[in-house]
């Protein structure tokens, strides 16, 4: 693609700031909202990009986004601590919801608007009992998830009503993502410090919970394929699913290590995420890490 000017939200998280990196090698105009909370990486910020430490959860941002009239917008800012949401829903709620309608808003009223990814995941359909498809029902069923589906259900009115957006947005759903910059208390970051470093790590209801998992050097590219051609929800996921034990015993037979753990609770969890790639592999997304060569790169590289 020409470069042209993309706006990121939580563009110095852990997923988003290798979207920045990529961008701005590629020479693109980059401007990151992130407001330097829970899994910000300030480390990845010079003066190739530009960053305002706002918050979008304040109504002033529909003003800065406007003002820097960007070509592009993804908008990945969110708290995504599903523990944290389970504790403090209101607050979830306010950050995560009131923080996507204000980047819908100012979206509608760009000009020359060419492109607008929503970032969510696949935790909106709720328990995934068959591979879900992007057109199924969603079933958030844990107030993550719920803020999450909110912003689904934004897309669709403001694409369905605002005719600068007919057919621009389009919405990600991730399935779990792995690599480089993630937070610590994360599955897969737990996993490699226990190998490194022996801790002991909690295995949520006896580890039977079943996720896919992609790794974030995939990520970049399908957002700029995105951009690029696509439009509505895709599910991004390589359909490499393992139950939590499953990914210990993974990670044991790549590393030849031992993964210590501990028995844990977690209320609301969901005991399986599976979903449908055909409409993303359909619009030409060539991943460009396997899930076994991106596992072996993250745990094996220092
Ligand atoms: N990590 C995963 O496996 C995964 C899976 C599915 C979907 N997602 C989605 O992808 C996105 C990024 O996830 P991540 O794991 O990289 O998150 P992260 O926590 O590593 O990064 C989030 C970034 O957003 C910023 N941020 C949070 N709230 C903000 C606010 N109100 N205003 C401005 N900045 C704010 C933070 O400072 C941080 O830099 C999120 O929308 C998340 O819901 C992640």
């Amino acid at each position: 693609m020409q470069p042209s000017t993309i706006l990121i939200t939580g563009g110095l998280g852990f997923i988003f700031s290798h979207v920045t990196e990529y961008f701005v090698a590629k020479g693109w105009r980059v401007i990151v909202i992130d407001n330097l909370s829970e899994g910000s990486h300030p480390e990845i910020l010079n003066n190739t990009f530009t960053h305002y430490n706002y918050d979008v959860a304040n109504y002033g941002v529909i003003e800065l986004i406007q003002k820097e009239n960007p070509d592009f917008v993804v908008h990945a800012a969110a708290n995504s601590d599903v523990d944290h949401s389970i504790k403090n829903p209101q607050e979830i709620f306010q950050k995560n919801i009131l923080g996507t309608l204000f980047v819908f808003e100012a979206c509608r009223v760009i000009p020359n608007l060419k492109k607008f990814i929503y970032v969510s995941t696949d935790e909106v359909y709720g328990e995934c009992e068959h591979r879900k498809r992007e057109d199924e029902i969603i079933f958030p069923k844990n107030p993550y998830s719920c803020s999450k589906a909110a912003g689904s259900l934004l897309r669709m009115a403001y694409d369905n009503t605002y005719s600068n957006l007919k057919d621009k947005t389009a919405e990600t759903r991730f399935c779990n993502v792995f690599g480089p910059r993630q937070d610590i208390r994360k599955i897969m970051p737990l996993i490699k410090k226990s190998i490194e470093e022996g801790h002991s790590i909690p295995l949520h209801c006896e580890g039977v919970g079943y996720r896919e998992y992609l790794y974030v050097k995939n990520i970049p590219p399908v957002i700029e394929l995105i951009l690029k051609k696509g439009n509505r929800n895709y599910n991004l996921t390589l359909n490499d699913g393992f139950t939590v034990k499953g990914l210990v015993k993974k990670a044991e037979e790549i590393t030849k290590g031992k993964v210590k753990t501990h028995p844990a609770h977690r209320p609301g969890m969901d005991l399986k995420y599976q979903m449908d790639n055909t409409r993303i592999k359909d619009l030409g997304w060539k991943p460009l890490y396997s899930f076994e060569e991106g596992l072996r790169e993250y745990l094996c590289e220092k």
